[in-house]
């Protein structure tokens, strides 16, 4: 299929392993494909988050163990991320995470409905290559997606390593005025590309912001 958007990921190839394999043959039975069928699931939860990219799950995991009343959406195309978190799900009987394992900009792109009462987006592939800056999912055109299917005085979380991808997301935000900055509660962990910064001596960047 020709996808309409440049790519925002490197399609790792990765080793699978069995557990990731076992977990990867109960995709069906958790994976949504369209924001009908998360306006349908969402009526038993109090609320509806969306993670985008969320890499080895531990954050998405962590969220839906603390708040069994808030239905997560998930979304990765990275396979052996989608089979760790399904072999969690199955083992930890987490009964409210959706999973979305295509670029995330086809389901948001679809017949937009304002269904998401938080996004968050953690350590975005940075692409810091001059060249490559195209390829970076956070410009203007991805933040009216998500305002369009962001329901209103919903919030956005984003965090980035890198001081440049920083800056442009900075400048996304302002210029397309769809957000404004606001606080929400501190994260508690850091993701494994946050501490992968960190140990590398780069600073966290974050943005809180709520849809205007
Ligand atoms: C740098 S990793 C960060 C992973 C995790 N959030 C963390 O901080 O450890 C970025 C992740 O976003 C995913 N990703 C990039 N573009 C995406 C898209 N358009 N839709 C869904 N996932 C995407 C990649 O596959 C990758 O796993």
């Amino acid at each position: 299929m020709q996808l309409k958007f440049l790519p925002s990921f490197v399609k790792r190839k990765g080793r699978i392993t069995k557990r990731q394999e076992l977990g990867l043959n109960e995709l069906e039975n958790f994976s949504i494909s369209t924001i009908e069928n998360i306006n349908i699931e969402k009526e038993k939860f109090s609320q509806c988050h969306l993670e985008i990219g969320f890499g080895n799950a531990e954050n998405l995991c962590s969220m839906a163990k603390s708040y069994p009343d808030i239905l997560f959406i998930g979304s990765e195309v990275y396979a052996s991320g989608v089979g760790s978190l399904l072999a969690t799900i199955k083992e930890d009987n987490i009964k409210n995470i959706r999973i979305f394992n295509q670029d995330i900009r086809i389901l948001l792109d679809k017949n937009p409905e304002e269904v998401f009462d938080k996004v968050v987006i953690i350590c975005p592939d940075p692409w810091p290559k001059d060249r490559h800056h195209k390829r970076r999912l956070i410009n203007e055109e991805f933040l009216r997606m998500l305002y369009k299917t962001i329901k209103p005085a919903g919030v956005i979380y984003i965090s980035t390593d890198w001081e440049h991808y920083a800056e442009s997301i900075k400048n996304s935000l302002e210029i397309s005025n769809y957000f404004s900055n606001t606080k929400t509660e501190e994260k508690l962990t850091f993701s494994k590309f946050e501490n992968r910064g960190i140990e590398e001596g780069r600073e966290i960047f974050e943005f809180r912001y709520i849809k205007n």
